[in-house]
């Protein structure tokens, strides 16, 4: 079975990202507006996850429809925000084709898939799914950054005794993914995300027909530059 299928799906998850709740407050607010769509869009929240966002998309106006594949995630977003939400996986959208004026894919959810042809496919499916105009945008972590990041600290146990959870990070042996176990609960996990450079990001985007329109370098709306932490594409459907 594919890591993602249970690393999210489980009650830790909640526990390794507890402080993505307090994040919310000021990523909502900014990722909506870096979306830019005018109030009364239909946008589809891909990955919704627990709903974290979905109130500051809400009160934007957007009319929203979440998608995830995680049962636990999608149970909870419906205990706390119910909106019309679906089990689904990115590389098989149950909408029609045109059917959006956004796409909204915040806090690095691409790159999941095990190969390009898989992680291509989610952003055609993203393409496939908006309507001609319609805008993408896909918030990821920047490549450069993780690399400083994790330079000194590579291939050690990091204990984050407050928040319940140990966790040791490598790169792959080819350099394009990163490997991050965690122990949390008794219990390992073990994310492998795809970090793609600029070139590779805006080459899906182009091959998808969503050339990018706009590249950030943080929830503020700065220009991207390579050692930014957040790497936020917004995308227009040919
Ligand atoms: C890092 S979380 C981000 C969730 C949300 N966008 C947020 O900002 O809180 C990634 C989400 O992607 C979902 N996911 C993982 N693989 C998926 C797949 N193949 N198809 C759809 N969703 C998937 C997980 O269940 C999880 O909720």
């Amino acid at each position: 079975m594919d890591w993602f299928f249970r690393d999210f799906d489980h009650p830790a998850y909640f526990t390794i990202y507890a402080d993505k709740a307090a994040d919310a407050g000021l990523e909502g607010p900014a990722l909506t507006a870096l979306l830019d769509l005018p109030r009364g869009s239909r946008v589809l929240d891909l990955p919704c996850g627990w709903g974290r966002l979905n109130p500051y998309l809400c009160a934007q106006g957007l009319e929203i429809f979440g998608g995830d594949l995680s049962p636990l995630n999608l149970m909870r977003h419906q205990a706390d925000h119910p909106v019309p939400l679906v089990r689904l996986d990115f590389r098989a959208l149950p909408f029609r084709p045109s059917c959006a004026d956004g796409v909204f894919c915040a806090f690095t959810s691409w790159g999941y898939f095990a190969t390009e042809e898989d992680n291509l496919r989610q952003i055609t499916e993203f393409a496939r799914v908006l309507r001609p105009g319609g805008a993408l945008l896909l918030d990821l972590a920047g490549r450069s950054f993780l690399q400083s990041a994790l330079a000194g600290v590579e291939g050690d146990w990091l204990e984050f005794p407050e928040d319940g959870y140990l966790e040791k990070a490598r790169w792959s042996p080819d350099g394009r993914r990163i490997l991050t176990e965690r122990l949390c609960q008794g219990e390992a996990f073990c994310h492998d995300i795809w970090i793609p450079t600029d070139s590779e990001v805006r080459a899906c985007l182009h091959l998808a027909g969503l050339p990018v329109s706009q590249a950030y370098g943080g929830l503020d709306g700065r220009p991207w530059t390579q050692q930014a932490e957040r790497w936020i594409y917004r995308a227009i459907k040919d």
